[in-house]
């Protein structure tokens, strides 16, 4: 008998009655009609029973029939219903579960428009023959296209299998059990929450890295992707060498059309990335580094819901940051935390939400999504290095083990966390860290006093150079000093530029530096934010075809956000957006539309 699950505003199902143990999944992609349909069979534990009724969570779903059975006993069909839909959460689906039942099974089709699956035509991919079809279940997406309990305070093990047009290939993040023309058959035999559910169809191919990493990718992009990730196997050996074994078998990433919403998502065995971090020169990695992060922070130990984000973000951009000292040195770590440190200001100032600003914003009665920002990623990882810095790294990393393997395939909830640091840290060492301290890390909107802030030695040289350029000093001594400048340096200039400069200053940056055709998307990224204070309309055609090209909401939101701020930036973001919309991914339209005045 498992422990008691925390309460989960996020999610209508009844978990006090039912707590899903195992998914079967059975699920036909039609990109006609840009739909998957089939059937899910759940399996249960019984926390009631006396309960008649189960509740899974669906968005835009629609529910043919649904069946019920005892144990490997005959299905039986039984009678359902759907709620009205709510914004937030979509429609609890009430299924009425005979005496005894512990399975249900239901039958049902995706609707074109599912939040958790993104579409795409030819044109939108890389090799432009062949449609393609990614889920994204986090935070509460998983929903969109099975109906099930959808929290992460439940994990699940699943067996699934994917039918697709044969001249595609199905992934899931899962183990690979069989694949045949247009049959692919998968098992994920570690129990997951259902945000970790995911998969794709497209036109894919494979490059092994190493024993234990490889590469997805379409055939055109797959040999500069495994080069690019090249260092994955060391990045594994480097976490488990701090935290432990890696307990996921095999550790894969799938490249992503560049639509794709985020920078990467930790699906299990198979993390999901987008195009943009290939640059030839494996500048940002720091995302694998990231995403493999969540196989202890996150998908090993995970948030019980959606307030506790921090755990998964926090932990695991702390993470981030001791695999990317161990593979790249301290200098590249410390100069990715300032970058960090920066974005936490900077997005702070967009948060509309005070309690948003903290590590604790409340979830009740809205979309996870909608407060999501950089908050519990550099707040939360400031706050694990002020512990580190108190009680010295060797106890530190010893202590983040052992909440890992103490705490291994659970979901665990702040308050949790805080009793181990008690009892695990701060009561070993009576006097370092007080409770008030820790407090203020939970509830406090700006970074405390007390937070160990980042350093960077290239940082300070990167901000002499940009001086004795800005007062006059000649372009051809700035060129000769960022000869040696790598990518974080080169976005930490642009980045501390003046927001007003002379347009001859940005000319001239533009013409030594070819900024505006940057094929960094990071580097072209902060260029354009500087283009846009200053309204430097040269840069413009290409920010236009990178805005229409890319969908990844870190590099496009701040664009439109910035235009939208003077009359005329918005008459050009409504007109790219006019027709760059279709093309993006629904999460990415849903955070778009209303800073573009389109309701929701
Ligand atoms: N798990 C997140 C992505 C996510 C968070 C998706 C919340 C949906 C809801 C992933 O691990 C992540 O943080 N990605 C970052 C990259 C990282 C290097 C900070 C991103 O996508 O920008
Ligand atoms: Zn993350």
């Amino acid at each position: 008998m498992q422990a008691p699950i925390a309460h989960d505003p996020s999610s209508y199902a009844n978990i006090s009655a039912f707590v899903t143990t195992h998914l079967v999944l059975d699920l036909t992609a039609d990109f006609g009609a840009r739909v998957m349909s089939g059937q899910v069979s759940l399996s249960f534990e019984r926390r009631d029973p006396s309960a008649t009724e189960l509740v899974l969570d669906t968005r835009d779903l629609t529910i043919s029939r649904t069946e019920a059975a005892i144990g490997s006993g005959a299905w039986v069909e039984t009678l359902f219903k759907l709620d009205t839909p709510t914004p937030a959460f979509g429609s609890a689906l009430r299924i009425v579960m005979p005496p005894g039942a512990d399975r249900a099974r239901v039958t049902y089709i995706t609707s074109p428009g599912a939040k958790g699956l993104q579409w795409l035509t030819p044109a939108q991919t890389a090799g432009q023959k062949h449609p393609f079809l990614f889920s994204q279940a986090q935070a509460i997406q998983a929903r969109s296209f099975i109906p099930l309990q959808d929290t992460p305070a439940v994990r699940m093990t699943y067996d699934a299998t994917i039918r697709t047009p044969k001249e595609l290939v199905a992934v899931m993040a899962a183990e690979r059990k069989g694949a045949g023309a247009g049959v692919f058959q998968f098992t994920m035999p570690q129990p997951i929450p259902s945000y970790l559910i995911a998969l794709a169809v497209g036109d894919l191919a494979y490059r092994a890295m190493d024993k234990r990493t490889g590469v997805w990718a379409e055939p055109s992009t797959v040999d500069a992707a495994a080069r690019e990730f090249s260092d994955t196997g060391k990045m594994i050996e480097a976490t488990e060498r701090l935290y432990g074994p890696y307990r996921w078998g095999q550790y894969d990433l799938l490249v992503l059309p560049p639509s794709f919403p985020f920078g990467g998502m930790e699906n299990p065995r198979l993390t999901f990335a987008t195009p943009t971090v290939i640059t030839g020169d494996k500048s940002l990695v720091s995302l694998v580094a990231h995403e493999l992060a969540h196989s202890w922070s996150g998908n090993l130990v995970t948030n019980a819901t959606w307030s506790d984000f921090w755990l998964n973000e926090g932990f695991t951009t702390y993470l981030e940051r001791r695999i990317v000292e161990a593979v790249y040195g301290k200098a590249r770590a410390e100069m990715e935390a300032m970058i960090g440190v920066n974005d936490l200001a900077e997005g702070r100032k967009t948060i509309e939400v005070a309690r948003d600003r903290t590590l604790l914003p409340d979830m009740t009665g809205r979309d996870p999504d909608d407060a999501y920002s950089t908050v519990p990623y550099e707040q939360g990882a400031l706050f694990l290095v002020f512990l580190e810095h108190r009680f010295g790294r060797e106890k530190f990393d010893a202590f983040l083990r052992r909440w890992f393997d103490s705490h291994a395939f659970k979901s665990a909830t702040t308050e949790q966390f805080l009793l181990f640091l008690k009892e695990q840290l701060m009561a070993t060492a009576p006097g370092v860290v007080t409770d008030a301290e820790v407090q203020e890390w939970l509830h406090s909107q700006t970074i405390p006093a007390f937070a160990v802030l980042p350093k960077s030695d290239a940082f300070e040289r990167v901000e002499r150079a940009r001086d004795a350029w800005l007062h006059g000093g000649p372009i051809t001594a700035l060129a000769d000093t960022t000869r040696t400048w790598s990518t974080q340096e080169w976005i930490h200039f642009i980045d501390s530029l003046p927001r007003k400069m002379e347009p001859s200053q940005l000319g001239a940056l533009d013409r030594q530096f070819k900024l505006t055709d940057s094929t960094n998307a990071e580097i072209a990224h902060v260029w354009f934010r500087l283009a846009i204070a200053n309204a430097y309309t040269t840069a413009y055609p290409a920010m236009e075809r990178y805005m229409v090209s890319i969908g990844r909401r870190k590099l496009i939101v701040p664009l439109y956000r910035d235009l939208a701020a003077t009359p005329a930036g918005l008459a050009l973001a409504k007109k790219i957006y006019a027709g760059a919309r279709a093309g993006y991914h629904p999460l990415a339209q849903d955070t778009l539309d209303p800073i573009l005045g389109l309701k929701r």
